[in-house]
């Protein structure tokens, strides 16, 4: 057989180097694996039939049946009020919380009204915020419990120093794509939990999913218009279940565990306006500082 020329053995030598620095590596070791998602785990044990019945919380704050157009069903409402706040209790007792897109302050009050000793919302729109702090203040929380930075929440929460004991992701992880700077945001709160209700059309999918959608920015619950839009759409992703728990790893958060949706809608016969939550397409996610929570 002829002998290669020293020219073709380079040649070849180095289309091999280039092939491998252009291709990202795939069998590399990696030190932390993706973590598992063992939803069953997650879940927790079955509660029992007639344990989850709702306690109608809205009941008691009327003014937001009608201060926004947003996830209004009264049913849908007060089922979320348990999945968020009935089932977590225990976190909210005297703690300092931030309302990530605090809308109309539903959730602002709810977690004063479960026991939060102060709470700081964060909400694009200005017309919102006002009107948060008017509902708020209708209620008998005024500026020494609670109060309502109006800018894009990324930014607020990269640009000014807040600290909470628990951050409130509520309806908003799927109207932003920008998920490094707000779990970066949310790590420099030092928050010991947070909670994550949100939606996706692939939420229980065993591979990490982010599901892309272009928003418009000119209506009432959905993503505004950022540094980063270009013409009158936002994009946006919707990532499932997987996903988040990759990116809340990446930031040394955990899913701890899921709000029993099945209980409560065995349990509660008016569920107008769930069906997101009744085909696990939505979810509320309690998820915990793993450095903390690990020690
Ligand atoms: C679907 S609503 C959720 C309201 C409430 N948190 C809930 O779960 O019922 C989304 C909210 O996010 C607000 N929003 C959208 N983009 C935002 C941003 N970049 N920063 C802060 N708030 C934003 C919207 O104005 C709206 O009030």
């Amino acid at each position: 057989m002829a002998r290669m020329s020293l020219k073709v053995q380079s040649a070849r030598a180095l289309r091999a180097a280039a092939w491998r620095i252009e291709r990202p590596q795939t069998g590399f070791r990696r030190r932390t694996p993706p973590p598992s998602l063992d939803v069953a785990a997650l879940s927790g044990a079955d509660s029992a039939p007639g344990s989850r019945s709702a306690s109608w919380f809205f009941e008691q704050f009327p003014r937001f049946y009608q201060t926004s157009a947003t996830g209004l069903a009264t049913a849908r409402l007060n089922l979320r009020y348990e999945a968020i706040f009935g089932e977590n209790r225990d976190i909210f007792a005297g703690a300092s919380v931030i309302d990530i897109a605090s809308h109309d302050g539903r959730w602002s009050l709810a977690a004063l009204a479960t026991g939060a000793r102060a709470v700081i919302g964060i909400e694009a729109r200005p017309e919102l915020a006002d009107a948060a702090a008017e509902n708020l203040a209708r209620y008998g929380y005024g500026a020494d419990r609670v109060r309502f930075i109006t800018g894009d929440a990324h930014e607020v929460l990269s640009t000014q120093d807040l600290k909470a004991d628990v951050v409130l992701c509520l309806g908003f992880l799927y109207h932003t794509l920008r998920y490094n700077e707000l779990l970066d945001g949310i790590r420099r709160t030092s928050a010991r939990h947070l909670i994550i209700d949100t939606f996706s059309p692939h939420m229980m999918e065993p591979t990490p999913n982010v599901d892309l959608v272009l928003e418009y920015g000119d209506e009432e619950g959905k993503a505004v218009a950022d540094a980063y839009t270009h013409g009158p759409r936002v994009l946006v992703g919707r990532p499932n279940l997987a996903a988040i728990q990759t990116m809340l790893g990446a930031y040394d958060y955990r899913v701890e565990r899921l709000s029993d949706w099945a209980g409560l809608l065995r349990d509660n016969s008016r569920k107008e306006d769930c069906d997101d939550y009744a085909n696990r397409e939505r979810i509320t996610a309690r998820c915990v500082d793993a450095t903390v929570a690990d020690a």
